[in-house]
């Protein structure tokens, strides 16, 4: 009977799959984006890629210059080859807002083109220590913030990104690259091995101010990735948010140029709710996009 009975609900299971798929129906997704993704506020915490951001102090600045046309030897024009293109000369992969992969530091762990897709939406916790870091700017972040969190708004839950808020990006680009808020080797040992949380972050671009590294090292050798150099937190509630996380696959990577954008509920004050902005086609600017020498990048000014 027993075996009757599971085998039956393996039937009934498979004949809903089959309805879900291969009839007009949509799938629980779909109806979850109808429902909820689709008004929902969706709110950038990357920082743009330019020359002269902060860069941490050992690499060299990068550089932005007009794609050349190797048959011409000229720069590629609208008027004469119908589009433009840039060329980047980049001295690292670890700078603006990132995704760390392990193998910045350990080369037995994922490199950038090795982390999974699976990281691509995670729920969101934001802890809040900047009025600890507004009286001390090298506050480190201690498992004492993380267990009043919890007792605020309960267990951080397994599989999550726990982004840290300092509000030292907030004057972005004049920030202190050398004294920073920080995250301590223990708050971020909790998270992983107390919490299961996916990854932490925070919006200075090195965890500590340790000579050496002791945070991130535990982090990236034990084969954790985290987010460094993230933004706009303070634009973000401390529960409740998803984080869409959208990163490039440089081959053997040891660091990720990315883009992370929250996704908070309808009711949140921040953030842009799909369809409410010109999306497609995208708006079209009064001032055209123009290569200026002198600020060494394209701009509408
Ligand atoms: C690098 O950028 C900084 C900040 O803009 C600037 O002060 C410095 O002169 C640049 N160094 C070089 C070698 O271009
Ligand atoms: C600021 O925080 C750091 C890290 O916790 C600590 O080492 C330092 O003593 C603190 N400074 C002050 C003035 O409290």
């Amino acid at each position: 009977m027993r075996i009757l009975s599971v085998a039956a609900a393996y039937v009934f299971a498979i004949s809903a799959y089959a309805a879900d798929s291969h009839t007009n129906s949509p799938s629980h997704l779909w109806k979850t984006y109808d429902s909820v993704l689709s008004n929902a506020k969706y709110i950038d915490l990357t920082h743009t890629i330019e020359p002269d951001m902060p860069i941490w102090r050992g690499f060299g600045n990068i550089t932005f210059s007009q794609a050349v046309n190797k048959l011409t030897g000229k720069p590629f024009t609208y008027e004469k080859d119908l589009f433009v293109a840039n060329a980047y000369q980049l001295t690292t992969d670890q700078m603006g807002t990132q995704l760390d992969a392990p193998a910045h530091f350990n080369p037995f762990f994922a490199a950038a083109d090795e982390i999974p897709a699976t990281f691509a939406l995670r729920k969101l916790v934001v802890i809040d220590v900047s009025d600890k870091v507004a009286k001390n700017a090298s506050y480190a972040t201690s498992v004492k913030d993380v267990l009043e969190w919890e007792a605020k708004h309960g267990r951080i839950p397994a599989g999550a990104v726990v982004f840290v808020r300092s509000d030292w990006s907030r004057t972005w680009p004049a920030v202190n690259t050398d004294v920073f808020p920080q995250v301590s080797l223990e708050t971020v040992q909790f998270l992983h091995l107390q919490r299961s949380i996916l990854f932490h972050g925070h919006e200075p671009l090195d965890t500590d101010m340790t000579s050496d590294f002791a945070a991130e090292r535990w982090l990236l050798t034990h084969g954790y990735a985290q987010a460094e150099g993230v933004a706009n937190l303070h634009k973000v509630p401390a529960t409740g948010c998803l984080l869409s996380t959208g990163f490039p696959k440089f081959l053997g990577g040891t660091g990720n140029y990315v883009r992370y954008v929250a996704i908070c509920t309808p009711d949140w004050p921040q953030g842009v709710v799909p369809g409410t902005i010109s999306e497609a086609p995208l708006p079209k600017y009064k001032n055209a996009l123009v290569w200026d020498a002198q600020k060494g990048h394209r701009s509408r000014t």
